[in-house]
């Protein structure tokens, strides 16, 4: 009986080292600087490194208005000329609740909303690629459509933008 407690109490403590481990290789690979090669696949860790792009595409070539926020920051009312582009950079932060959302406008397009980075879309192992670059276009193919393109031009993933957040 002892014995089987005593067995117990080190498969926890093996178990609790090994989430250490994995929890300060995270941390190492985040602080690993910018100029050095990246790993193939673009890093979900907790801390990541994203860069998201916004370029605008809109078919009748009006400058693009776009606000984005996320809960701590507020990035201000930016205006993208036609076939110009945007962008911002920030870490996912350690709980990967990162969320930044945009308002786009621009005249005779309408306004439309649209989670320009979610963690369960741009960063989980399951659905569409992490992307670390993150270069979205809005406005190509209709007036509500953005789509995340892959840094080769490839691929487009297009979603439909809201009327509201
Ligand atoms: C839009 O920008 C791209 C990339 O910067 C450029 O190659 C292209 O010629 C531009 N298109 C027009 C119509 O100016
Ligand atoms: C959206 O785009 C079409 C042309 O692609 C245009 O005719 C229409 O007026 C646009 N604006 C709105 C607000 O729907």
């Amino acid at each position: 009986m002892s014995f089987t407690n005593k067995s117990h109490v080190v498969t926890l403590l093996f178990v609790i080292s090994s989430i250490l481990v994995l929890f300060v290789s995270a941390l190492d690979f985040s602080n690993v600087p910018a100029e050095a090669p990246s790993s193939g696949e673009d890093g979900f860790l907790p801390l990541a490194k994203k860069h998201v792009v916004i370029r605008n595409k809109v078919r009748n070539r009006e400058t693009l208005d776009v606000h984005c926020h996320s809960r701590d920051d507020d990035l201000g009312l930016i205006h993208i000329p036609w076939n110009q582009s945007w962008d911002f950079r920030f870490h996912v932060n350690i709980w990967k609740r990162t969320k930044f959302v945009c308002q786009f406008s621009w005249l005779g397009g309408g306004t439309h909303f649209f989670s320009i980075f979610k963690v369960s879309r741009d960063d989980s192992i399951i659905g569409y690629p992490v992307c670390q670059e993150c270069i979205w276009e809005v406005g190509k193919y209709h007036n509500d459509t953005i789509c995340r393109i892959n840094s080769d031009g490839s691929l487009p993933f297009c979603f439909k933008m809201g009327d509201h957040f």
